[in-house]
C-alpha cells in the first residue's frame, strides 16, 4: 500500500460501501475515511434500530461492500450477514467486534465470504479489507461487461466460446468456411453442429444463396431419396406431381445433412455418386442436371467405428471429411460456460423485450459444475426456464431447476468442520452451513461453555441457545 490508490477513481465501476454501527460517530468516522479515498458510502445507525435500519436498505438497494458490526441489539452482525448474502450474493462483508479473542477463533472466516476486524479499528487494514473486496467486485463486474462485448472478440457468427479448445475450433472455422470443401461436423447432441454449418455458410460466398437442412434421421427411408434428389411426376405410387429434391433446392449454397451416420447403405452409394459427379438424376427421370452445391454433414454416429462394423461406406467417409470439425461436450470445455449463460441471458432478454438479469455467484458456480449431458442446449434450455420463472431480475439458487443446484447443499457439516476454510471450504455453502460451523468451532473453543462462545460469537446467549437447538448441536 505504498501509493494511495483511489479505487473508485481509477476505475469507472463505482464501488458501494454500507456501514453498519449503533455507534454513529464511528460509523460516519468510517464512512468519511471510505469516501475520501472515492468509495460510495451509506451509513445505516440508528441506534437500537441500526440493523434494522440495514435490513431495510439491503432489501431495496445494492451494495457491494457491506461493513457491519456484529454485536448489536435486535438485528445482529450475523443476521445482516446471513440477509446480505440471500439477498446481495456477490457483495462482500466485514464484521466488525470489539472482542479481540474473536478474531483468531473466527480466522476461517477470512477464508470464506467474508472478514472479521477488531475495534478499534486499524483504518488502513479496513481500507486494504475494502480495497480487495472492491477489487474483486471489479473483476466481477468486468467479467460481466467482457463478455457482454464478446460478440465481435470470442464468438464467430453466434458461436460462442472462450475456452481454449473453441478458440481452434473458431480459428479453423474461419479458414474453412469461404473455401468450398465439404465439411464434416462430429458432436454430441446439443454441442451446436448445425449452428456450426450455419455459420460455415454465412461466411461462405454461398451465403445468399440458400442453406438447407436435411435431417436423414427424420425420414423413413422410401422418402429420403426422394427429398435428397427430387422426382418426376408417376415416379413411384403416390408421386403425383414432379417434386424438386433438397439438391436442386440448395443450388449454388449449402446442403446441410444432419445425422448423416442414419443414412441406408444404398442412399450412401447414391450420394457418394452425386458428389463425385456434381449431377443428380430425379427418381424416374433419364435428365442428368448438373447441381453447385456445398455440402455439410454432421453426426454424432462414431463413423469410424460404423465402418468397421459395416454399415457406413468408408469411400463416402473419405468424400464427406475432407476437413472435420469435433465440437467437444461442454462438460470438456467450461471455461465457455459464463460466456454461454450470458450470451443466451442477453438473447432471451432481447427477445422478451427485458432487462438482463444478473446471476448470482451460487448459481454460476453451480452452473459450473453440472455436467450438462445434453451439452448446450440443455444449458439454454436451462438458462431460458430460469428467466420465464424470474421475477425479481436475480437468478439465485432458488431459481434452478431441480437435480442442478443441490450438489452445492449436500457438503455435511461434519466434513466443514473437519475441513474448515482450507481450500475454500466455506465458499459454496450454504450460510446455514456456515452459522452452524462457527457456532461449533465457539462451542469447541470454550469447551462447551454457552456464555463464553455467545461472547466468542457476539450474539446473546439466547440466541446461541436457539440456534443450538435449531441446528441440534
Ligand atoms: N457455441 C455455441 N454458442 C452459442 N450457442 C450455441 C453454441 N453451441 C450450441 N448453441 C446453441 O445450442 C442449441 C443446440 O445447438 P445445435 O442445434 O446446433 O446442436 P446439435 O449439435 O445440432 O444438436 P443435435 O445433435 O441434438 O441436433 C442451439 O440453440 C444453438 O444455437
Ligand atoms: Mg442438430
Amino acid at each position: 500500500m505504498a501509493k494511495e490508490i483511489k479505487p473508485a477513481e481509477t476505475s469507472e465501476v463505482r464501488v458501494r460501501v454500507l456501514i453498519v454501527d449503533n455507534d454513529e460517530a464511528h460509523a460516519q468516522a468510517v464512512a468519511d475515511s471510505l469516501t475520501r479515498v472515492g468509495y460510495d458510502c451509506t451509513v445505516a445507525s440508528a441506534g437500537a434500530e441500526s440493523g434494522k435500519k440495514a435490513l431495510d436498505l439491503i432489501e431495496v438497494e445494492n451494495f457491494d461492500v457491506i461493513i457491519t458490526e456484529l454485536m448489536m441489539d435486535e438485528v445482529d452482525g450475523l443476521e445482516i450477514l446471513r440477509r446480505s448474502k440471500a439477498e446481495l450474493p456477490d457483495a462482500e462483508v466485514i464484521l466488525l467486534t470489539g472482542h479481540a479473542s474473536i478474531k483468531s477463533a473466527l480466522t476461517a472466516g477470512q477464508h470464506g465470504a467474508h472478514t472479521y476486524l477488531t475495534k478499534p479499528l486499524d483504518i488502513s487494514e479496513l481500507r486494504q479489507a475494502v480495497d480487495r473486496a472492491s477489487s474483486r467486485i471489479r473483476l466481477l463486474r468486468k467479467t460481466f461487461e467482457l463478455s457482454r462485448r464478446l460478440d465481435e472478440k470470442f464468438g464467430f457468427e453466434g458461436v460462442i466460446g472462450n475456452s481454449p479448445s473453441m478458440h481452434r475450433l473458431i480459428e479453423k472455422l474461419r479458414s474453412v468456411a469461404p473455401t468450398d470443401s465439404t465439411v464434416l461436423i462430429q458432436g454430441e447432441s446439443g454441442t451446436g453442429k448445425e449452428l456450426v454449418a450455419r455459420a460455415i455458410h454465412q461466411n461462405s460466398e454461398r451465403k445468399n444463396k440458400p442453406f438447407v437442412p436435411l435431417n436423414i434421421s427424420a425420414l423413413p427411408e422410401s422418402i429420403l431419396e426422394s427429398e435428397l434428389f427430387g422426382h418426376e411426376a408417376g415416379a413411384f405410387t403416390g408421386a403425383a406431381t414432379k417434386r424438386i429434391g433438397k439438391f436442386e433446392y440448395a443450388n449454388g449454397g449449402t446442403l446441410f445433412l444432419d445425422e448423416v451416420g442414419e443414412m441406408p447403405m444404398a442412399t450412401q452409394i447414391k450420394l457418394l455418386r452425386v458428389l463425385e459427379e456434381r449431377r443428380i438424376t430425379r427418381l424416374g427421370a433419364n435428365d442428368e442436371i448438373p447441381i453447385n452445391v456445398r455440402l455439410v454433414a454432421a453426426t454424432n454416429a462414431d463413423l469410424q467405428d460404423m465402418i468397421k462394423k459395416g454399415t457406413f461406406r468408408k469411400d463416402l467417409y473419405f468424400r464427406l471429411s475432407v476437413v472435420t470439425i469435433v465440437l467437444p461436450p461442454l462438460s470438456d470445455r467450461r471455461a465457455d460456460i459464463p460466456f454461454l449463460i450470458d450470451h443466451f441471458l442477453k438473447q432471451f432478454a432481447e427477445r422478451q423485450k427485458r432487462p438482463i438479469p444478473t446471476v448470482t455467484r451460487q448459481v454460476q458456480q453451480a452452473l459450473m459444475a453440472y455436467a450438462w449431458p445434453g451439452n448446450i442446449r440443455e444449458l439454454r434450455n436451462v438458462v431460458e426456464g430460469m428467466m420465464v420463472l424470474d421475477i425479481d431480475g436475480k437468478l439465485d439458487v432458488d431459481d434452478l431447476p431441480e437435480g442442478i443446484g443441490a450438489g452445492h447443499h449436500e457438503h455435511s457439516e461434519v466434513d466443514l468442520i473437519q475441513n474448515p476454510a482450507g481450500n475454500d471450504g466455506l465458499i459454496g455453502r450454504s450460510l446455514n452451513d456456515v452459522e452452524k460451523y462457527y457456532i461449533a468451532r465457539a462451542l469447541e473453543l470454550t469447551g462447551g461453555k454457552r456464555d463464553e462462545a455467545a461472547n466468542l460469537l457476539g450474539i446473546g446467549e439466547r440466541t446461541l441457545y436457539r440456534k443450538i437447538r435449531e441446528y441440534e448441536l
